[in-house]
């Protein structure tokens, strides 16, 4: 923690800012975006220090948490008021069939389940704002990561008007054991657990667990203990017994059953995270490019996310030709980046979504997703699937094999032609070993049978 009288200039420029801020209206209002967490609690009291007056804003994304209870706490804490908003219909309503039917993943693993809450965390806080007539707003994450580029964005993008407080930006404090002092100090009773230097974030699309032995890549990670770490998330149902299979009915890429029961998008996915928060395939462990710069490490647990995903591109891969899956895969993978980039509220993220309409709306149809003793989609039965069993078949059909030789010449003139011609594939056995060393394998060095990237063997030939 920074000295005693670095805390005390620390905390007299924040005066000093906040007469700033109040200036023009004497406004010392401020709207936190609360979790209830070890951080937005600490912000709280130490906001309270500096002057503002806190409205405390719970945001349901579905987390399983009592938000009441959140609510009292924020308010024992300091804050003025402590209010909860429900922003799961508006995320189901818009951004999440996107994702599912895009199946749009960030870096070809992360299933963005935070990415995809936060702007409508920051504009339901932003909605507090104007409701109380302007506030300055604040959020507690911090320096390092990618939520604060996500709430900012959407703070500049949606109310410049509003003065933006990032704490950990311009606090005294320097990691989670200053915050807990901290509280201490200021006689808080709410008990945080000093040894657990996980960072959770959980909605209704995953369970996310960063820090601690995550944090380092050389530590050989045990994921059955982080795991057991959170096993009474998701916790309302779920068991060992779960199904073996599951059938989802997509209409224009949109989810509309599961295993035959119509219900809304919302009941499916609470139904699949119930179902299967405990299967072996629910979870990843990845590792990812943060939009700051920073590498991270992080377990996620998410199998609706994760089993609606396959479906949807297992649909894709059937009832789009060849160049039409490709935009999708190109358009889901932009969509993805700018979502984990913060650019929710953005032109680019519009375009992308009306790019990917005519794509969607091609997926219909059923698709069985098999769970044991791994994920694996094993049955698609679509309305306009491109999967003809006629064309594909090794058997007898009316497909023209002799057309393919006509395909051939001219696929190979157009993309390959004349120009390639490297004399020295057709070369000695010597030289070949030669080639192998220009391309770094030190051929001299491969010995009879040994095993070489790939999985090929070297035979005594080479
Ligand atoms: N790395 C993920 C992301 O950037 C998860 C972040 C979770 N946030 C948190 N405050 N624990 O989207």
């Amino acid at each position: 923690m920074k000295s005693e009288s670095n805390m005390k200039t620390v905390a007299a420029n924040h005066k000093n800012k906040l007469a700033q801020i109040g200036g023009s209206n004497g406004n010392p209002k401020c709207v936190l975006a609360y979790s209830g967490g070890l951080d937005t609690s600490a912000i709280v009291i130490w906001l309270k220090e500096l002057g503002y007056e806190i409205h405390a804003i719970l945001v349901d994304v579905g987390q399983d948490e009592d938000l009441e209870a959140l609510c009292d706490k924020a308010l024992r804490c300091g804050a003025e008021t402590a209010v909860i908003r429900d922003a799961k219909p508006m995320m189901f309503d818009t951004v999440i069939p996107q994702a599912i039917g895009l199946s749009a993943v960030y870096e070809g693993t992360y299933r963005l389940g935070t990415a995809l809450a936060r702007p409508f965390i920051a504009l339901e806080q932003i909605k507090r704002a104007k409701e109380l007539g302007g506030a300055t707003l604040i959020h507690g994450a911090t320096g390092k990561g990618n939520d604060q580029i996500r709430f900012e964005f959407a703070y500049k993008t949606l109310a410049p008007e509003c003065p933006v407080l990032a704490p950990w930006k311009v606090w005294e404090f320097e990691g989670r054991k200053d915050l807990i002092a901290y509280l201490k100090s200021k006689g808080c009773e709410d008990q945080f657990d000093e040894t657990k230097d996980y960072s959770l974030d959980e909605n209704f699309w995953h369970i996310s667990v960063e820090g601690s032995e995550l944090e380092d890549a050389k530590a050989d990670v045990e994921v059955g203990a982080v795991l057991d770490f959170v096993k009474d998330k998701f916790a309302t149902g779920g068991s060992k017994n779960s199904p073996k299979s599951v059938t989802v009915e997509f209409d224009q890429g949109a989810v509309v059953a599961v295993d035959g029961v119509k219900q809304s998008l919302s009941d499916s996915v609470t139904q699949l995270n119930k179902q299967f928060r405990h299967a072996h395939w629910a979870w990843d462990l990845v590792i990812e490019n943060r939009a700051t710069g920073v590498k991270s490490r992080g377990l996620y647990i998410n199998p609706a996310a994760k089993l609606l995903q396959a479906a949807a591109d297992a649909l894709a891969r059937c009832c789009l030709n060849k160049p039409a899956y490709d935009r999708y895969v190109s358009i889901a993978q932009d969509y993805a980046t700018l979502l984990y980039k913060g650019e929710y509220f953005s032109m680019q993220r519009k375009v992308a979504e009306a790019s990917a309409k005519p794509l969607l709306d091609c997926l219909t149809g059923k698709v069985t997703v098999t769970l044991d003793p791994v994920m694996y989609v094993s049955k698609i039965d679509a309305e306009n699937s491109m999967f003809c069993k006629e064309t594909s078949t090794f058997e007898a059909s009316e497909y023209s094999h002799a057309d393919a030789g006509g395909f051939i010449n001219l696929s190979w003139l157009a993309n390959v032609g004349q120009s390639f011609a490297d004399e020295s594939y057709l070369e000695t056995d010597a030289s070949y070993e030669n080639a192998l060393e220009t391309t770094g394998n030190a051929a001299s060095e491969l010995c009879e049978n040994q095993s070489v990237a790939g999985g090929g063997l070297v035979s005594t030939a080479v």
